[in-house]
């Protein structure tokens, strides 16, 4: 279907349409390529414990891959302001350690069988092994930020763990309710994915004693790449590929889930269509064929490319954010990664 986000040269916001998201991510990982090892050292250490299930577990979503974008936006948000210390190090660390206890929590929520790859811990090893894992990770982090020894930043991650919550409960009763506004849904992926995202780029430039426009400039940048990021994600839901996703296509739908393209979708729908829309998404009532003729309808009324063109706007404002931090190599790298996320398929 022409829908489907497949290539990589048809939305960027200022990036030469050549470089891909994973040129860009792998770019930035060169930059930061000493600390993230260190970062991810610090990681294995962390998820150790003489209860054996805990590191098995949790290995295995670590060492299943992810991009680790969110530890490289604090560790390039230090450097940019010319941080030479090494408590960056530890913030990124207890940062990858929330999104990984997230996501743990996260794949039970949403009953998910496929994260980076491979098969999701609530499918090998079960929900209460996931949940209770995902508690110690999470307490795992808290560890790791109290070690950075800055109550600023111990402020800002603490304060984005518990917006991530909310915005997870906000979503879930948002579920399956056909009246989810835009507004609304804005409003849950601030919350559940853009707060991380802000705290890491906020965390960076505090603990590097950036002054207070520029530590402003730099959590905004994250804010704003945040709900890019993940209104990409929703459309990504619809029209990407599993193999270069490491997620399963159609997770969303198969869960009545109120994100951008099927608002879009319900608001443009014709009157005779709105019965669909009622039926596999507030009734919870789908059989073969409902997403192919959801991606159908959305096709038609342009909900994927407008999620797209929204993500664009809050790229563009984190662009924005970022051209009032100092101009450099690491700056560059980070608005590169905002810039081919637009058009990213992993
Ligand atoms: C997945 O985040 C959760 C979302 C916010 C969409 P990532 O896409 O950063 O996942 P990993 O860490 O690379 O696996
Ligand atoms: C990701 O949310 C988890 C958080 C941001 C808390 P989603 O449920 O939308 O993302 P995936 O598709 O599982 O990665
Ligand atoms: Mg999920
Ligand atoms: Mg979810």
């Amino acid at each position: 279907m022409s829908v489907r986000l497949a290539t990589s040269s048809q939305e960027t916001a200022a990036a030469p349409a050549t470089l891909t998201f994973t040129d860009a991510v792998l770019a930035l990982r060169a930059l930061v390529a000493n600390d993230l090892t260190a970062v991810n050292e610090q990681i294995l250490e962390r998820m150790d414990s003489s209860v054996a299930l805990i590191p098995d577990l949790a290995g295995h979503l670590v060492n299943a891959g992810g991009k680790r974008i969110r530890p490289m936006l604090t560790l390039a948000a230090a450097r940019l302001f010319g941080y030479d210390g090494d408590h960056h190090v530890k913030l990124a660390a207890a940062v990858e350690l929330i999104h990984g206890a997230t996501l743990l929590h996260d794949d039970v929520v949403d009953g998910s069988a496929l994260r980076r790859g491979a098969q999701t811990a609530n499918i090998i090893w079960g929900n209460k092994e996931s949940v209770l894992v995902g508690d110690f990770i999470f307490s795992r982090a808290f560890e790791l930020m109290v070690a950075a020894g800055d109550l600023r930043v111990l402020q800002v991650l603490s304060r984005a763990s518990g917006v991530i919550a909310e915005g997870e409960v906000l979503q879930l009763t948002t579920q399956n309710n056909l009246d989810t506004d835009f507004e609304t849904y804005i409003s849950v992926i601030e919350a559940k994915t853009a707060a991380l995202f802000a705290g890491a780029s906020h965390a960076g430039a505090i603990i590097a004693g950036a002054d207070e426009d520029q530590v402003a400039a730099l959590r905004d940048y994250g804010r704003f790449f945040g709900v890019a990021y993940q209104l990409i994600d929703d459309a990504l839901d619809y029209a990407g590929f599993e193999d270069s996703l490491g997620k399963a296509v159609g997770d969303d739908f198969r869960e009545g889930k109120m994100t951008l393209p099927v608002v879009y979708a319900v608001a443009r729908a014709k009157p005779d269509e709105k019965s669909f829309w009622r039926r596999v998404i507030a009734e919870n009532r789908r059989d073969d064929g409902d997403l192919e003729q959801a991606l159908t309808y959305m096709e038609r009324d342009d909900a994927i490319a407008d999620t797209i063109a929204c993500g664009r706007r809050y790229a563009e404002r984190a662009l924005n954010a970022l051209g009032k931090a100092p101009q450099n190599a690491f700056s560059a790298a980070l608005a590169d990664l905002v810039a081919t996320s637009l058009a990213r398929a992993s």
